[in-house]
């Protein structure tokens, strides 16, 4: 396991937040910039990088293999490439901890490459999915083996392949998928093109034009020429839209709060979030827009509001799907139901977050019914549960659970397993105190 011993968050009921902050950086956008500058010519000087077990795992991967690479520095990160054919053979496999990202995005990469890598996870991430990245791989000729049937971690692969480029239609919305096979076709011969069900998130298209490589895109298709060259750039990552998710949910539900969340990403394929909540009757207004380094971003400002159930378009779910444990919260506390469809992928998560948060929700009081895809959840008043609530070492659900105390009626809220939170967010529990939203953490026995 990449997390230490188990921590438990304890959270007095109640709370009123106020003040602004700037949340972690970009998670999606840390594990590219670290990618892309090791496969690039020259040194990329890396701003806002998130610190977090994740995107670490991916720069220590990168360092394995002959990348040198400075230590972060208060998110400052500066990475000398060394071309798209300049890695040299890990010694040993490469542990990609928690993060499915990482490991998906890395094994498009190292199927282009001519020696022998294995990929390995924590127990969270060995029990998650990996054929929708080998399937693609394999059409484009690569050689990765994957465990039994279900095609789990450990990935083996095997260097020398020779790959061709590919159309592909994904089967599913994953923009780990689509990056995957693009990352791959950077080595393939010819063209390679992925198309997406619907929109996710481009940070891959974007960055890669960044460091200056063609990827075009024509209506939900996107296409690259194998065999090209990335040039070094500067990147600046924002704040990620997805950990302050948890505070624009925070303050909305909790009475006369008022925040402002600085800096954060808005890339158009992220905001599911803001467009849910305001679908509910959520007050947000953005200020500050501007683009930075080919990614918009903005200041947030969110002010208490009373929500209501909605019915959540389906069409929003791939441009929120990581939020959805913080709005299963924000439905909990709304006026009416919620109904969510079409969020089968969130069972595949770290955690099946479907089973997991309706879990939580029901041990605080609230009806919650989980679907195949899905949820329908009734608002009420949440009361705190009677025993200590399980993430299952799930970093948002640890951080969704938290919020939700801002809503229970008295006593406490205890939370269990939620050393996983630095995967994502190193510093949430001191900058949940700075905002109004008081947790204490402990290690139980
Ligand atoms: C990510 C894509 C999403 C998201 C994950 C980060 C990425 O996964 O859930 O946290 O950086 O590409 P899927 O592509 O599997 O939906």
């Amino acid at each position: 396991m990449s997390h230490g011993p188990n921590i438990r968050y304890i959270v007095k009921a109640g709370g009123v937040l106020s003040g602004s902050a700037r949340v972690a950086g970009d998670k999606s956008m840390s594990h590219r910039s670290i990618m892309l500058g090791a496969l690039a010519n020259g040194t990329t000087y890396v701003t806002g990088f998130l610190e977090g077990e994740d995107s670490l795992n991916t720069l220590k991967a990168f360092r394995a293999m002959g990348v040198e690479i400075t230590d972060p520095d208060n998110g400052k990160v500066t990475i000398n490439g060394v071309g798209l054919r300049g890695l040299t053979a890990p010694t040993a496999p490469l542990d990609m901890g928690n993060s499915g990202t990482a490991m998906r995005l890395m094994c498009g990469i190292l199927a282009g490459q001519s020696f022998d890598s294995t990929l390995i996870g924590d127990a969270s991430l060995s029990k998650r999915p990996m054929k929708r990245v080998t399937n693609p791989l394999a059409l484009m000729g690569a050689k990765v083996d994957s465990q039994g049937e279900k095609g789990l971690p450990p990935l083996v692969i095997h260097g020398g392949a020779g790959l061709k480029g590919i159309e592909y239609d994904l089967p599913m919305a994953s923009a780990q998928v689509k990056s995957c096979v693009l990352l791959a076709g950077l080595y393939a011969d010819g063209v390679t093109t992925v198309t997406e069900p619907a929109p996710t998130r481009d940070h891959t298209e974007r960055m890669l034009r960044g460091f200056g490589y063609e990827v075009k895109t024509v209506g939900n298709s996107m296409s690259l020429v194998g065999g090209g060259k990335l040039t070094a750039t500067d990147i600046d990552v924002p704040a990620d839209i997805s950990s302050a998710a948890f505070f624009m949910v925070a303050a909305t539900i909790a009475p006369n709060s008022d925040i402002t969340l600085l800096h954060v990403g808005i890339n158009p394929t992220r905001t599911g979030v803001i467009d849910i909540l305001r679908l509910m009757g959520a007050d947000i207004s953005l200020s500050n827009e501007k683009e930075v380094g080919g990614e918009p971003v903005a200041d947030i400002r969110i002010r208490s509001a009373q929500l209501k159930g909605i019915d959540i378009p389906e069409d929003l779910v791939p441009l929120a799907i990581d939020e959805f444990p913080v709005l299963f919260v924000a439905a909990a506390c709304a006026q009416g139901r919620t109904v969510l469809t079409g969020a089968e992928e969130l069972r595949v998560k770290e955690s099946d977050r479907i089973a997991v948060m309706a879990n939580a929700l029901q041990a605080m009081g609230i009806a919650a019914v989980p679907t195949e895809d899905g949820c329908i959840i009734d608002g009420g008043q949440l009361t705190a549960p009677s025993s200590p609530i399980n993430s299952h070492g799930d970093h948002r659900i640890a951080m969704a659970s938290a919020v939700a105390a801002l809503r229970v009626d008295s006593g406490e809220v205890l939370i269990d397993d939620c050393a996983n939170v630095n995967t994502s967010f190193p510093g949430f529990v001191a900058l949940s105190a700075g905002l109004g939203l008081a947790i204490r953490q402990e290690i139980p026995e």
